[in-house]
């Protein structure tokens, strides 16, 4: 039960897991080791696995219960946040600016830890039209080895990094932290295919990193994949490319394009209509279709568009 006990310890950890790291036993639920929040969503959130523990013996298996990394909520608006960090939903303009930087700290600090990673999925698609996060992204991935993730649990388990941007903004802060369970290379329940996140602490937007490993040696040698069964080819990922990435160093597959066409098909690689958005090939950038009566106004004339909308604002 969520015992008062168990708060304590909660509000305890709180003030001491920004010090140091590790200090935090495996005796504790998994959610027991979140934390470094003092929002009221993530004590609440952090009480539910007990709560389900305690019902276990009777109910069946549930896989959230082994579940590691948690979000305040499993619709589209919700799952995309950390339950630690999680707020409130922010705006599009803050969750496009969160991501810009996430991605951007993300490489900076991989970089300067000497760790080998590279952008993967949505993100990899993102990249492949101009180097930069889509706009109606909501979070961001990317890969790692199975050694990668070896020394990121050995080294960098929950750790905080901050980032400047130099442009007399604040500084911003991230949270990476490996699930304990990344040592298993199977699908398993599937509540825990992520290894590893890169959060940012503000509002709990984060990177998703999953390592991909040859599970299969013996029958498929030279296939690597993560445990969402994502198989990859070794010659299709390596060497790297090097690239850039909203600005900053990064990597990418070698093969990327029959990586990308095998996950999104071909027409994801042309198609220049997506998500209420359209390809502008001057720019080289995403941009929002008008909304259909945005459109009629256009064609109407400009006047006929402005003295809608002036009847619209002071109506
Ligand atoms: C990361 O640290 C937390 C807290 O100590 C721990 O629960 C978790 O198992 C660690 N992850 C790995 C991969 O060891």
């Amino acid at each position: 039960m969520f015992s008062s006990n168990w708060l304590l310890v909660v509000l305890v950890t709180f003030l001491v897991t920004p010090l140091s790291r590790g200090q935090l036993t495996p005796s504790f639920s998994p959610s027991a080791t979140l934390s470094p929040s003092s929002s009221p969503s993530a004590l609440l959130d952090a009480g539910e696995p007990s709560a389900s523990a305690s019902a276990s013996a009777t109910a069946p298996p549930n896989p959230d219960r082994n579940k590691y990394f948690h979000e305040p909520g499993g619709d589209d608006l919700l799952h995309h946040y950390d339950a630690r960090f999680f707020q409130r939903i922010v705006t599009d303009e803050e969750r496009k600016d969160t991501l810009r930087h996430l991605i951007r700290a993300y490489f900076l600090t991989f970089e300067y830890l000497g760790l080998e990673t590279w952008i993967a999925h949505g993100t990899l698609l993102a990249w492949y039209w101009n180097g930069k996060i889509l706009p109606w992204d909501w979070d961001l991935d990317t890969q790692v080895t199975d050694q990668g993730l070896k020394l990121l649990a050995k080294h960098y388990n929950q750790t905080y990094y901050d980032y400047e941007e130099g442009d007399g903004q604040s500084k911003r802060r991230y949270y990476l932290d490996v699930n304990p369970w990344a040592w298993q290379r199977d699908r398993g329940d599937g509540a825990n295919i992520i290894d590893a996140r890169f959060i940012s602490v503000d509002n709990g937007l984060f990177v998703d990193i999953t390592g991909l490993s040859e599970v299969y040696p013996d029958t498929e040698p030279g296939i690597i994949m993560c445990k969402n069964n994502h198989r990859y080819r070794l010659r299709d990922i390596f060497p790297l490319r090097h690239t850039y990435f909203e600005g900053v160093k990064a990597k990418v597959p070698f093969s990327y394009v029959p990586i990308l066409t095998e996950e999104y098909s071909d027409a994801a690689l042309v198609r220049t209509e997506f998500q209420e958005h359209r390809w502008d090939a001057n720019s080289r950038e995403w941009l929002k279709i008008p909304k259909d009566q945005d459109v009629v106004k256009e064609e109407g004339g400009s006047k006929r568009g402005v003295s809608m909308k002036d009847d619209g604002a002071y109506a």
